[in-house]
């Protein structure tokens, strides 16, 4: 029987109040049913906020080390449940069981670094210009959040926005993806068990044009935090700007691997195959370009290809297979839909292509890894994000023009050079135009205490991970206080 999953509305597990209901099933194995949902609505967001609001006032007003407590709890749950959360994991996102290990992983990594934070909250004290007088920036939090999360990283990215909007003392409403829901089910449950008050944590579950469309559109959100397509976030900041709430993007990517002719060449392929095709190229990180100097490129692209038709790709599940299936059917239709764009444009297919059929893959929506070779920098796949096992390959006559098709996209979270040249990797860091950048590593594996986020199209200027977290999540309260005795004026007094 497959688990059947409510909301978690003020501590309590409800259903939808239209009482209707959605499936997840494993996308590499249709048969595999996970769980059935609540296919929410309006309705369903409001109570959520309601409850939310409700909770913030006591939320709030209790010390960050006491919420940074209860998050040091549920971190050790999760740790202790790491195998099975990656388990359900992998059979509702389809991910590798490494991968999915590596995903909670993320997520337990947050959760202790979000309770180390709790006793960092820290303000700035600054000498006031007046005597007797002083002033300082203390952090307050901000009210109720509504947090709209992806399929591809089902509990890290839920853990990345959670964690420290609560520990700043916020209270909020989160919206897993209709692709993955369990996971950020299981991670509310477990806040929870580890003491989270009633209304405080509250997940509603539904799609986005229903329950993110609510929680965008209520008055008494005051911030969205997004991840997802730079599409849906232009719609989140038009409809935020008007009602001037915050909002934080972390949206899509076109990431480059950059390779020079002097670079280590075994240590840049295996860099590329991790990249490109882990997590089955849906991360926003991924390696979708491989830029390559003229010297190395007929070797470099010989061995990509060797080696990416030897991946082994099937049910996660299995600990030998490197590759899973992509999410849904739809994304895997939009993959192959960018691989015919490709070979229209005259880009040439040198592996792969077409989706994976016959025996258990038919299970599945299992596509090959994918590799095209002398493309183009102007061709739709070497500019726009295509979220699959599908490789572009450049080649650039030198290190300046590599830089310059490197930039030549409207994206810039990720990237990444390999070379054995100190001066020119530091010249790239500079002339690289992206949120990170990796020298002689592959562009996905960011740390959960640094900042993370991208420029251009690929966001709003703020950093989801590390500290920088904390400043979307609060708002500085400047507090002067005057213990002279006497009124004194500000610019007139000491002008
Ligand atoms: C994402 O793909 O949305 O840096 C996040 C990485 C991971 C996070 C990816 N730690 O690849």
């Amino acid at each position: 029987m497959a688990k059947e999953y409510l909301n978690i509305i003020n501590g309590r597990h409800v259903p939808a109040r239209s009482g209707r209901t959605f499936e997840n099933r494993n996308p590499a194995d249709q048969d595999d049913l996970v769980g059935t949902f609540p296919l929410s609505d309006a309705d369903d967001v409001n109570d959520a906020v309601e409850a939310a609001k409700a909770a913030y006032p006591g939320w709030r007003a209790l010390p960050a080390q006491r919420r940074g407590d209860i998050m040091r709890r549920a971190t050790e749950l999760l740790r202790e449940r790491k195998a099975e959360l990656a388990e359900v994991m992998t059979r509702e996102m389809g991910k590798v069981i490494k991968e999915t290990r590596g995903d909670v992983q993320e997520a337990i990594d947050t959760g202790f670094y979000a309770a180390g934070e709790s006793r960092r909250l820290w303000g700035t004290v600054a000498p006031s210009e007046l005597p007797d007088k002083m002033t300082y920036v203390t952090r307050q939090p901000t009210g109720v959040w509504g947090l709209i999360c992806p399929w591809n990283f089902p509990m890290a990215i839920p853990s990345w926005k959670l964690f420290p909007c609560l520990v700043c003392g916020n209270t909020a409403v989160i919206k897993p993806a209709t692709l993955t829901p369990a996971s950020a089910h299981a991670f509310v449950e477990t806040l929870h068990e580890a003491g989270v008050p009633a209304g405080v944590a509250n997940i509603v579950c539904g799609a986005g044009g229903k329950v993110g469309e609510a929680l965008l559109n209520h008055p008494d959100i005051g911030g969205i935090s997004f991840t997802g397509s730079s599409e849906v976030g232009r719609r989140i900041a038009e409809v935020a700007g008007r009602a001037l709430k915050r909002c934080s993007l972390e949206l899509g990517g076109k990431n480059a691997q950059l390779v020079l002719d002097d670079a280590d060449l075994d240590l840049a392929l295996e860099g590329v195959l991790w990249g490109a095709f882990g997590t089955t190229g849906q991360r926003c990180t991924a390696t979708s370009r491989l830029i390559v100097e003229q010297g190395v490129y007929d070797r470099l692209l010989e061995m990509v290809v060797a080696r990416a038709a030897k991946l082994k790709v099937g049910n996660g599940l299995d600990e030998s297979v490197e590759m899973g299936p992509c999410v849904s059917d739809g994304q895997r239709s939009t993959v192959h839909g960018y691989v015919e764009v490709g070979k229209k444009e005259g880009a040439r297919l040198a592996l792969g292509g077409d989706r994976l059929s016959g025996g258990d893959y038919d299970r599945g929506f299992f596509y090959q890894p994918t590799v095209f070779a002398d493309v183009r920098p102007d061709m739709r796949i070497a500019v726009e994000e295509i979220f699959g096992p599908v490789l572009s390959v450049i080649k650039v006559r030198d290190f300046k023009e590599g830089i310059r098709v490197l930039n030549g996209t409207r994206y810039g979270l990720s990237s990444s050079i390999y070379t054995r040249d100190v001066n020119r990797a530091m010249k790239a860091v500079e002339l690289i135009e992206a949120g990170i950048t990796y020298v002689n590593a592959p562009t996905i594996g960011a740390e959960c205490h640094m900042p993370f986020g991208g420029v251009k199209d690929t966001g709003n200027g703020h950093r989801e991970g590390g500290w920088t977290a904390y400043d979307i999540f609060s708002e500085p309260k400047t507090v002067y206080v005057d213990y002279s005795g006497g009124l004194q004026k500000a610019q007139i007094d000491n002008a």
